[in-house]
């Protein structure tokens, strides 16, 4: 079939598979253009592995080391005359591309926050790697069902104590305005919140990996965060999700107790604000990123997923000193050229003044444009969204 972008607010409802295998290639092009990381991980599981930050790690792990890749996700598979979602096509590609290169790589589609599949993974672990020696958490959902009460929960994006109106952009019409968000109405919503996006399913999985003793000697984990700055505070840090994200930050010496043992160690490591599906459902955020887009563009300094990944890996978890760089609260910081004074003063600078009139001026509104359409497999350069696209394409080593 023919495909072409559907899109309805912040999502997109069309995928195509040749845009998401040019971007998986343009991802492992980048790694592989780099030093290879010769005190890397090589038995890797990635939870959340098939978009966003946690596809950019699985390739970074694979590329970059010659890791064995094993990827849970929860994504749409396609039938005849029905399109898969994009990490779907993003996985079938980054398989295709790792046995082509002759690496081990299997995938796993279902609900991680489920029971089944926590048993799903250990025993794909166990028969074919029997242990791992990373675990990528990356997990990014609107809900989740607890697997021991049953109890479905729903996440909120909400201020805390004040309603917070500020400044945000339709980014596909380019109208910015004025938007308020009035804030949480029961603690309950926070309290759901961090049910959801919280540390305690990154626990499940490390304490059920490591009762069934598939964690190696010197295991290390990973999960994800993010600060931001002042601007958006009340709708992130200060909100509900940040809410979350102090939990699962709180869960890092959790997870350290429980790899003593093991000499193994846990990590939040917070990240820069880039497009992803999760940031763009996030009011305010993507006028922010446009702006940084344009400033850390215009000093060199700009980073996508991967080369936040690579970096990642590179410089802070596998560094050639065997020493993993933390801020003053024990985290990972590759966020730090976007927080850097410069960046955020010329970003302050130009919130103050951005109307929906300069926008095309003083941010990159088209490269947060063009990013969101990528992350679907569409606007990528070499592709030819002419041509009639076989629709079914199959993950190689999938189980579901
Ligand atoms: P994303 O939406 O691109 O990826 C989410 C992944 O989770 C996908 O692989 C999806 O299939 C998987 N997933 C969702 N629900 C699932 C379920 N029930 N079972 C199995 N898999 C499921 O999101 P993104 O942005 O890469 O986020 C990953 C982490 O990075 C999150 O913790 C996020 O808060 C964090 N982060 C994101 C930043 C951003 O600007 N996008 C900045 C800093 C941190």
């Amino acid at each position: 079939m023919i495909i072409q972008p559907r899109v309805r607010g912040f999502i997109c409802l069309t995928a195509h598979p040749q845009g998401a295998l040019q971007n998986v290639k343009n991802q492992i092009d980048y790694v592989k253009s780099k030093t290879e990381i010769k005190k890397g991980p090589q038995k890797v599981l990635v939870i959340g592995a098939s978009t966003g930050f946690g596809l950019s790690s699985r390739i970074s792990a694979a590329f970059g080391s010659g890791a064995a890749t094993i990827g849970v996700f929860f994504e749409k598979a396609p039938s005849e005359g029905k399109l898969a979602t994009a990490g779907w096509y993003n996985t079938a590609a980054f398989e295709t591309e790792a046995h082509k290169a002759g690496m081990y790589a299997k995938s796993i589609n279902g609900d991680a926050f489920s029971d089944e599949v926590k048993q799903q993974t250990i025993d794909l672990i166990k028969r074919d790697l029997g242990q791992v020696d990373l675990v990528v958490y990356s997990l990014a959902s609107p809900r989740r069902t607890h697997p021991k009460t049953g109890i479905a929960y729903a996440s909120v994006l909400k201020p805390i104590e004040d309603a917070f109106t500020n400044k945000t952009v339709d980014f596909h019409t380019g109208v910015v305005s004025d938007i308020s968000i009035q804030p949480v109405e029961k603690e309950e919503e926070i309290q759901n919140t961090i049910a959801v996006m919280g540390g305690e399913d990154w626990k499940f999985w490390i304490e059920d990996l490591k009762n069934a003793g598939v964690l190696a000697e010197g295991v290390k984990t990973v999960a994800y965060s993010y600060i931001g700055p002042e601007l958006t505070f009340p709708i992130y840090r200060n909100g509900t999700i940040g809410q979350a994200k102090n939990d699962l930050e709180a869960t890092v010496p959790i997870l350290n107790k429980l790899l003593e043992d093991l000499g193994g160690s846990s990590y939040v490591s917070v990240n820069k604000a880039l497009v992803t599906q999760s940031s763009s459902a996030i009011p305010v955020v993507p006028l922010y990123i446009s702006i940084l887009y344009k400033v850390m563009k215009e000093k060199g300094i700009h980073e996508g997923t991967i080369e936040q990944m690579q970096r990642l890996f590179a410089d802070r978890l596998y560094a050639e000193s065997g020493q993993v760089l933390l801020d003053s609260k024990g985290r990972i910081r590759i966020d730090d050229w976007e927080m850097r004074e410069d960046v955020q003063q010329e970003v302050a600078k130009i919130w103050d003044s951005i109307s929906t009139d300069n926008l095309g001026q003083v941010s990159d509104i088209g490269g947060y444009r063009r990013d969101f359409f990528q992350l679907f497999g569409f606007e990528v350069e070499g592709v030819d969204y002419t041509k009639e696209t076989n629709e079914v394409v199959s993950i190689p080593s999938i189980t579901d």
